[in-house]
């Protein structure tokens, strides 16, 4: 079976409204914060589903034993912000992945020439081969920074079959270099928009989510 790039847009109410509500260009940076984060929370839970390992063992209740299934500790779990934006993903993930190691990766493309560089690497030199990795990155636009990311992810041992992105809008540039590099990724975004403009933003999208999530319009 030849393998390809998954993406869900899940149909959750509560997805749908935290995305209407960072849209609105009329929304305050403090609650676009909290849609963010709330965004974070629920695409996580959906990217969980079939992506963090359990094991099958016995717990006794008060009255039996009985069977359960736990998360797998021994396998290491990790999540990758891509700074800026990617911080504002970042709190509802971690409340649900509390044991995650969080790895802090900093990329800032440059306006004029959309080209990416690197300000922040915090990624070990090497990841366990079966490490469950979600990277977060509320716009996938051009694709610079994602493809960027997952460059420094693979060649570090990340398995991109276990990789999952958390995204907020995905445009089918950046969806598009994912498939025909990474056949085996699972992308998780609130929606698809068709269009990124010249200046590499997307339209409707949301405008720029680093500015409205720290302030800095
Ligand atoms: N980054 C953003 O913050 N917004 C876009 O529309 C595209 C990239």
């Amino acid at each position: 079976m030849t393998q390809q790039l998954l993406v869900y847009v899940p149909p959750h109410p509560l997805i749908k409204h935290w995305l209407a509500v960072a849209r609105d260009a009329a929304t305050p940076s403090v609650l676009f914060r909290s849609a963010i984060t709330e965004l974070g929370r629920w695409l996580t839970y959906e990217a969980a589903r079939d992506w963090l390992p359990t094991l099958e063992t016995t717990v006794e209740s008060p009255l039996a034993p009985c069977p359960a299934t736990v998360i797998d500790p021994l396998v290491p779990v990790a999540v990758v912000p891509i700074l800026r934006a990617g911080l504002g993903l970042l709190e509802g993930a971690q409340t649900l992945l509390p044991l995650a190691k969080i790895y802090h990766l900093g990329l800032v493309r440059n306006e004029e020439t959309l080209e990416v560089s690197c300000y922040l690497n915090k990624l070990p030199e090497k990841f366990d081969p079966e490490t469950r990795v979600l990277i977060t990155d509320p716009m996938l636009a051009t694709g610079a920074s994602i493809m960027t990311a997952m460059a420094e992810l693979t060649q570090r041992g990340v398995d991109p079959a276990l990789t999952r992105i958390v995204c907020v809008v995905a445009a089918p540039p950046a969806l598009r270099q994912l498939s025909s590099a990474y056949p085996g990724l699972t992308v998780y975004s609130a929606t698809i928009d068709e269009i990124v403009n010249e200046k590499g933003y997307i339209v409707p999208g949301l405008g720029d989510a680093g500015d409205r999530i720290f302030g800095t319009i």
